[in-house]
């Protein structure tokens, strides 16, 4: 399998929303929580997200769209958001790709990455923690579900696990 990582756009807004509801449904089962913020983002806030210049990249297997994921950038730092895996291709690095891409092109007054994933997402956590992401606090959706918030200093150099 050979994975192409490239902008996402607006043209690819209908794609993105089946392959970030398809991963996200596993989230949602998990917590009993349906309703996740993922889950119910519609494909016009997608469409609107996209065309409002947000940094989103997605990961092609040929023509397929594997996974995606936005970075929504706030002065010196920017949110991972949206990040997803189509559920048959998940755990063969693709993740990791598309996170690398994300944090390479923040803009250089970038000095913090930081992104939000549920409190006992345990694969989600490993993924984040050997990228170099700490637990810096908690919090709650709009759905009720408790999650952890993450951080990592630009620049820092990946743990080894
Ligand atoms: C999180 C997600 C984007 C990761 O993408 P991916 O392509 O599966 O990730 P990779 O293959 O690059 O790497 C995954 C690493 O994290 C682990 N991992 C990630 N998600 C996991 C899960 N749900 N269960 C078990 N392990 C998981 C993998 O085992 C691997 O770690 P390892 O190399 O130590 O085994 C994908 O699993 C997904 O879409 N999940 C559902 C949506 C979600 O939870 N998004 C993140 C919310 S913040």
């Amino acid at each position: 399998m050979t994975i192409h990582i490239g902008p996402l756009t607006v043209a690819h807004a209908g794609e993105a929303l089946t392959v970030q509801r398809a991963a996200y449904v596993t989230e949602a089962q998990h917590y009993d929580a349906p309703r996740i913020p993922p889950l119910v983002e519609t494909l016009d806030e997608l469409r609107a997200d996209l065309a409002s210049g947000v940094l989103a990249f997605g990961a092609w297997d040929g023509s397929r769209l594997a996974g995606s994921v936005r970075g929504r950038v706030d002065g010196d730092r920017m949110e991972v958001a949206r990040f997803s895996v189509a559920p048959d291709l998940q755990g063969r690095g693709i993740g990791r790709a598309l996170l690398a891409a994300v944090e390479a092109a923040a803009p250089v007054e970038v000095g913090t990455f930081w992104l939000i994933t549920g409190v006992d997402s345990a694969g989600s956590l490993r993924l984040y923690r050997t990228a170099g992401y700490e637990v810096v606090g908690e919090t709650t959706d709009t759905a009720g579900v408790a999650l952890v918030v993450l951080e990592k200093p630009r620049r820092t150099t990946a743990k080894s696990r």
